[in-house]
């Protein structure tokens, strides 16, 4: 007789809505259990959870605000006491707000780098946590992975987001630290994405202009990034690295954001 393997948990913060919602369905697709986690947005929570159901047999949503340490803190044990366990996360909920260099303060970097930068490093430390825990009780299968989710205006800068940016790119560099200090037992990769979905900054015409400026004449999809980000969890060799998803932006120059382009 054979055993079924135990199905693989994921948590994906932000998964209400947009990209966090197409991941959520890609990773359920591939079998994984997903953790939706959300904030405001429970309604659109409650339908995520529904459809990821659906693909793979078990799915539930958590509430939690970021900018509360205690909150993310709690958020992990709360997803191991409803599924048993956690293999891994992925990191997309993120604050996204407009600073300059003239509008900057403190209050404005410390919001976006308590969701954006500290949220994704209590996570990957509590699976860091979670696993050895497994590893301790004779959990031979106790390995797991954490993907970030970056911009590709890291690697082309514009003076716009600077609060925004900033926490991305604190993030980026933890994600190095990160895949050393947690090896063996968790993986940590990037995954950067370009413009991928529109918002109410943007016309969708505007929208559509500004998603075909790049060497490939096409930015990300959201079936891209979410793509990317299921061979990030499933691929054993890579860590502490980050893949671009951009249709080559990164390699532009863009002298603004472009919801201000
Ligand atoms: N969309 C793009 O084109 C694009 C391009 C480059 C990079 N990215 C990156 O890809 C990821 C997903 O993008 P997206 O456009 O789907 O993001 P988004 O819509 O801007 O935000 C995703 C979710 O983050 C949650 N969130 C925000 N602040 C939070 C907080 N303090 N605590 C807990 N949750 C919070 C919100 O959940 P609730 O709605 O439940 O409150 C929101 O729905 C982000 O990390 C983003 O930086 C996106």
């Amino acid at each position: 007789m054979s055993i079924s393997p135990r199905p693989r948990t994921v948590l994906v913060t932000g998964a209400a809505r947009r990209l966090g919602r197409s991941i959520a369905l890609a990773l359920a697709t591939g079998g994984w259990q997903v953790a939706v986690h959300y904030r405001e947005s429970a309604q659109d929570a409650i339908d995520t959870v529904a459809a990821c159901a659906q693909l793979a047999g078990a799915s539930a949503h958590f509430e939690a605000d970021f900018s509360d340490e205690a909150a993310v803190r709690a958020l992990l044990p709360r997803v191991v006491a409803h599924f048993g366990r956690v293999d891994a996360v992925v990191n997309s909920a993120s604050l996204f707000e407009h600073d300059t260099a003239q509008s900057f303060s403190f209050a404005a970097l410390e919001k976006h780098l308590r969701s954006n930068t500290g949220a994704p490093i209590v996570l990957a430390q509590a699976l860091h946590q979670h696993l050895q825990e497994r590893t301790a009780a004779g959990d031979a299968d106790a390995r797991g992975a954490v993907v970030n989710l970056l911009d590709q205006k890291l690697w082309n800068q514009n003076p716009d987001f600077l609060s925004y940016t900033l926490s991305k790119a604190a993030l980026e560099a933890a994600g190095t630290m990160l895949a050393l200090a947690l090896a063996p037992l968790v993986r940590v990769v990037g995954v950067a994405p370009g413009l991928t979905l529109t918002s109410h900054l943007l016309s969708d015409d505007k929208f559509q202009q500004l998603h075909a400026l790049s060497p490939l004449g096409r930015s990300s999809t959201a079936d891209d990034v979410a793509a990317t980000v299921r061979f990030a969890l499933e691929n054993q060799s890579i860590t502490g690295t980050t893949l671009l998803v951009d249709g080559g932006q990164h390699l532009m120059k863009f002298e603004r954001d472009f919801s201000l382009m």
